[in-house]
């Protein structure tokens, strides 16, 4: 099979904002405990943090971290984890069943995004708290001083404030299994007043308004056109949340998931506007994809564990190559997006649905999962301006809908003066590609790698899963051509 690819320079789609590679770590299971903080860890720092984690972090380019939930923060008192470490109270955490002890809170997520350079998003509790939570948390972050809750901020050992400046207004509002669940109407009027109080402490913050749990959710398109009645003036961006899984174990279903992404984003951005016209409106609202991944091998598990145990091992997926192949892809479809999807967040970071896991005692004490790979490089790589990729491929039908066998984005990072090519094989045969470039001064294959050759049932305890370089990429006559493996995820650079 052949698979032909155009790229013009002036056909750009728009520039990646850098938090299109961010990340999610919830109060839930091994996530914060035994995951970045293990005080006694012989890789601990002196304030509990894993540097074995930290280097792993770092290697991810993770540039904005959405904290402390997910469900968990729709039943979370912020105030339980401010203050010494002694009196901060043990909790139950009604959203996984756990023991929350709160040993790990503000200070120490805003110390440890500091390590990994990162930025948080802090998430409010609009389940069972509100407005006044939320203003007092804004004072408490983001006002330098003289009042109660900024001095008491100073008298907890941080004199200048935080100045948090992404928040997200609560968590799956819109889902039944939500603590404080509520109608689209309900929340739309609680995040108009919370937004309008959090404005008045803070006019530089960016708000997030929660969108829909998932594509499919019965309530999905109402929901936001509801919401945004309400929040329309007072948002930056609205969420979407979406995970895939494989549990009819068909690949091509599988890997046809980055189409059905897709969908979701061109369905809410069309929502969206559809409300701007309504509204006669200046204002585009863009969007935040805060919790994407593939979620499914611990579901079973997860439903057996023990209730109220302190930081269990809950949602350790382990992932496939095939799960690789399909963030790839996904990763792929957020950048076909960079004009509206500015924040994304990889959900998770740490052992929760993560690209990284840990071993709370043992060696390694750190292990990259297969999905490690394809989204360190396009959060190291996938920064500039997206532009838009022609293809002359065949493809194949899932749903009524046509999946092409080659899928794949490009970016001209003006900084480095070069291209990066993502481009995911999604066929069971190779492919001879072709790639050429309109407009751009080509000269040199800077790198190529393949991430191929595996069975796509593999997990990656054991390391094997790596980055290769490609030896079968070329540069001629201006074209850039390769013969893409069975099920691969490649990359080039070309100046
Ligand atoms: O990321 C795991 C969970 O998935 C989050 O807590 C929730 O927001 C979503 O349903």
């Amino acid at each position: 099979m052949n698979a032909n690819l155009t790229i013009n320079y002036d056909d750009i789609i728009g520039k990646i904002d850098p938090r299109l590679w961010g990340s999610f770590t919830e109060q839930l299971g091994r996530s914060i405990y035994t995951g970045i903080y293990q005080p006694g860890h012989p890789q601990a720092d002196s304030n509990g943090f894993r540097k074995d984690v930290i280097e792993a972090i770092l290697k991810l380019k993770v540039p904005l971290i959405r904290y402390p939930g997910g469900n968990f923060v729709s039943g979370y008192n912020w105030e339980d984890g401010i203050g010494p470490k002694d009196q901060r109270p043990r909790r139950l955490d009604l959203a996984w069943k756990s023991i929350e002890t709160n040993e790990f809170g503000l200070h120490e997520f805003i110390n440890w995004c500091r390590l990994v350079n990162a930025q948080p998003d802090m998430a409010i509790n609009l389940g069972t708290r509100g407005i006044d939570a939320a203003r007092n948390l804004i004072e408490y972050c983001n006002f330098s001083k003289g009042t109660y809750w900024s001095d008491l901020r100073r008298k907890n050992g941080a004199e200048e404030p935080f100045n948090i400046k992404v928040w997200s207004l609560g968590n799956e509002m819109d889902g039944d299994w939500q603590i404080g669940h509520k109608t689209a109407e309900e929340y739309g009027r609680l995040a108009h007043e919370t937004a309008k109080a959090m404005r008045i402490v803070d006019p530089n913050i960016e708000l997030i308004a929660s969108g829909s749990s998932l594509h499919n959710m019965p309530t999905f398109g109402k929901w936001e056109e509801t919401i945004l009645d309400h929040v329309y003036d007072d948002i930056d961006y609205l969420s979407l949340h979406q995970y895939y899984d494989d549990y009819d174990h068909d690949i091509a279903k599988f890997l046809a998931s980055s189409e059905d992404f897709d969908s979701f984003i061109n369905d809410v951005i069309a929502i969206c506007d559809a409300v701007k016209a309504r509204k006669h409106s200046n204002k585009i609202i863009n969007l935040a994809m805060d919790e994407w991944n593939v979620w499914y091998h611990s579901k079973e598990t997860d439903a057996q564990q023990k209730p109220w145990q302190q930081a269990p091992t809950l949602l350790e997926d382990h992932y496939t190559f095939a799960d690789a192949l399909v963030v790839g892809g996904l990763a792929i479809t957020l950048m076909k997006h960079a004009d509206r999807v500015k924040i994304g967040c990889l959900a998770q970071l740490v052992n929760v649905i993560a690209p990284i896991m840990t071993r709370p005692s043992g060696e390694p004490s750190v292990w990259y999962q297969s999905i490690f790979y394809p989204f360190m490089q396009v959060s190291n790589l996938g920064q500039g301006l997206s532009l838009k990729v022609k293809k002359e491929v065949k493809a194949y039908q899932i749903n009524n809908r046509d999946i092409p066998y080659v899928d794949a984005a490009a970016v001209y990072n003006s900084k480095k003066q070069e291209i990066v090519l993502f481009i995911e094989n999604k066929s069971s045969d190779s492919i001879n590609l072709n790639c050429s470039f309109n407009n751009f001064d080509i000269q040199k294959l800077l790198t190529s790698t393949t991430f191929s050759g595996y069975n796509l049932d593999l997990t990656n305890e054991q390391q094997v899963m790596k980055l290769r370089t490609s030896k079968t990429t070329s540069l001629e006559d201006d074209c850039l051509r390769a013969q893409l493996e069975p099920y691969s995820w490649n990359v080039a650079r070309i100046k």
